[in-house]
């Protein structure tokens, strides 16, 4: 599975200029494709969601042209798909398969759709019962009340009331209502039960008049289509920035100091969730706003916990569950049924991943309750999600994460993690690589200590795993048994003082043998995967330096500093001959060069993770130095760079 590690984060700033909404993208798709007229359609979202309407429409025989950038030319259909009989794919997309639904209804032709799997465990009988009652005909495939669906040509029902439920999911209701102007009658909508996301409906509507289909309504319980009304192009249409997906960078800026500036969305927003910002501001978060951005900085005294209803902002809502992790006290999210029934089942996702990092959580039907913690890393499931993934990219201003299966953002954002890293600061490391006996250990340690940082010695790790290996009677080549023995191992670093199963190593670690042990293990690629999350754990406030072979390539790569730490041979023979000799072990000078000798070569010519100077890494010869020397050329490089 791919994943995407984060560090622990310092700092949030700057300015996102958002993509597209999905919500409005899919609905002027439509709309466009249902019009008389050419549409251009202008900052369209790029992303999985968009593509699966692009390509059903295409599908359908209506004409789109690619226009360069995120524009877009539809040949409206009037109202009649050009193609008749098809078979369309909409991956997990409900705002593509809703309304597609509801328009293919009662477009006269005959369509099958479906879906991912997931996509057939969302719920959608409601909108086909709301369907029937005007004249579709539409057949289960698969179990009642789910995807996938046949259409057939409707038989019209005149001036019916059509009854839909509304507590399910609001996208039932725009369906339907895009869907009306097709009957060629006046036509009205009835809600049965309380409807919620009641902001998304707003959008329907509004997109609905751009396109001169004015909807009359009573309130929230009725809308009327009025006789005669059919969709005409207005020409060219901007898409508004996507308000969920601002959602993210406002919480940054709440949590990470700010200010963060999102464009595309403000005050004069279609979308519902700009009332996320109310709800970051009830947090303490110091909201700014004008037409078309908004701000968000974190208020000097700290977030505060907020007892909210969610139903007007379902998706924002989500972002406010990994807030609440900076938040003092206990934050509770209610009215929040639909998260159950979206890209999966959203209240157990982000009661388990909460809970993973060690948050306190309390779910229910329709409510989530979240009590901040001192967070553990973690590595994250996202449940093909977009949502999660993003939600918990917050989550590493509290600890170093693993977000598995990271590119489902792409769903709605599909740069969001480039995004992210351009608008946070990350605990800075100092990446110290080289050969055995180089003094990179020595030189390390002394440089986090003057700067207050941690340090990493990953060459202890692979020695506690050769340790570990041996000691469970492993043989350090058998790949598969070494790397199972990482991927638990239960150390503890606490200054100077390792422990391995809770007993202190000491120098067990550091004889020969288990020297020549860590070089053996250190060349399977199993055991390298099983040590990676580890080490980048210790990715933490206020910054580390970490000592290895493969820090700045592989480990921390994007580490603030890299220093390539070296020494000849002979220099570090000597070296280590004194060490061992200083311990009162016995020690062998020439024997000690050859083995140095070897372990060079086996380092540097395995295939994973070879010891190599990276090309941006400083090279520091320490054969002439002492250890102040270079204890201060690394600090005097670490001042050069913006730690
Ligand atoms: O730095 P050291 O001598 O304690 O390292 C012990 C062994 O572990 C060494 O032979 C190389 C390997 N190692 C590695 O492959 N990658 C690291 N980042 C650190 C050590």
């Amino acid at each position: 599975m791919e994943f995407l590690d984060l560090p622990q984060l310092v700092s949030a700033a700057g300015t996102v200029r958002l993509p597209g909404s999905k919500s409005i993208s899919n609905r002027v798709l439509l709309l466009a494709a249902l019009a008389e007229g050419e549409t251009e359609v202008r900052d369209l979202l790029a992303s999985d969601d968009t593509e699966r309407m692009l390509d059903a429409l295409k599908a359908l025989g209506v004409g789109v042209s690619h226009l360069g950038g995120e524009n877009w030319l539809i040949k409206g259909c009037a109202g009649r798909f050009p193609v008749k009989q098809a078979e369309l794919f909409l991956g997990n997309a409900g705002t593509a398969f809703r309304p597609l639904t509801a328009a293919l209804a009662l477009a006269g032709g005959d369509y099958i759709l479906k879906g991912v799997a997931r996509m057939h465990e969302r719920p959608i009988g409601d909108l086909v019962d709301g369907l029937r009652q005007l004249g579709a005909d539409v057949t289960y495939l698969g179990n009642d009340g789910y995807p996938p669906l046949h259409l057939k040509p409707a038989t019209i029902a005149p001036g019916v009331a059509v009854k839909v439920r509304g507590d399910v999911s609001s996208q039932f209701l725009t369906g339907l209502l895009m869907a009306l102007p097709l009957t060629g009658e006046a036509a009205t909508v009835e809600v049965v039960g309380e409807l919620i996301s009641k902001p998304y409906i707003e959008i329907t509507l509004a997109i609905m008049a751009r396109f001169g289909v004015i909807v009359e309504r009573d309130g929230w319980q009725r809308f009327t289509v009025p006789a005669g009304s059919c969709y005409v192009s207005p020409g060219t249409v901007y898409v508004e920035g996507d308000a969920s997906s601002a959602s993210y960078f406002l919480a940054l800026g709440a949590i990470g100091g700010g200010p963060v500036r999102v464009e595309g969305v403000g005050r004069d927003s279609i979308q519902g969730d700009v009332k996320f910002a109310e709800a970051l501001a009830k947090m303490g978060a110091e909201i700014d706003m004008g037409p078309n951005w908004m701000a968000a900085r974190a208020p000097k005294s700290g977030l505060v916990a907020v007892d909210l209803d969610c139903n007007h902002i379902p998706d924002a809502a989500m972002t406010l569950a990994t807030t609440a992790l900076f938040a003092k006290g206990t934050t509770t999210l209610r009215n929040i049924a639909s998260w159950r029934v979206k890209e999966t089942d959203r209240i157990a996702a982000m009661a388990t991943e909460l809970r993973k990092l060690g948050a306190l959580v309390e779910e229910g039907e329709d409510f989530i309750r979240v009590t901040p913690a001192a967070l553990n890393s973690a590595a994250i499931d996202t449940y093909d999600d977009h949502r999660m993934a993003m939600c918990f990219s917050l989550a590493a201003f509290g600890t170093p994460l693993r977000i598995n299966d990271p590119k489902c953002v792409a769903k709605t954002f599909p740069d969001y993690f480039e995004r992210f890293a351009a608008a946070t600061k990350a605990a800075p490391v100092i990446a110290i690589d080289g050969p055995s006996a180089s003094g990179k250990g020595t030189v390390a340690g002394r440089v986090a200590a003057a700067l207050g940082y941690a340090y990493l010695d990953s060459g202890a790790l692979y020695r506690l795993t050769a340790l570990a290996a041996q000691r469970a009677g492993v043989a350090w080549d058998d790949e598969a048994g070494v790397a199972a023995i990482a991927a638990v191992l239960d150390v503890e670093f606490s200054g100077e003082e390792i422990r391995l199963g809770g007993a202190v190593v000491g120098d067990a670690i550091r004889t020969e043998e288990m020297s020549a042990g860590a070089s053996k293990v250190a060349v399977l690629p199993a055991v390298r995967d099983a040590l990676l999350f580890r080490q980048r754990a210790f990715n933490q406030r206020p910054g580390l330096v970490g000592d290895g072979r493969d820090m700045g390539s592989v480990v921390f790569p994007h580490a603030t500093l890299k220093v390539f730490l070296t020494a000849s041979a002979e220099a570090r023979a000597e070296r280590r001959y004194k060490q061992l000799i200083d311990k009162g072990l016995s020690a062998n000078l020439p024997d000690l060069l050859a083995d140095l000798v070897q372990r060079d070569e086996r380092d540097s010519q395995r295939s994973v993770a070879p010891l190599r100077q990276e090309a941006d890494a400083k090279r520091l010869d320490t054969t002439h130095l002492t250890i102040e020397q270079a204890v201060n050329q690394v600090l005097a490089w670490s001042r050069e760079v913006s730690l």
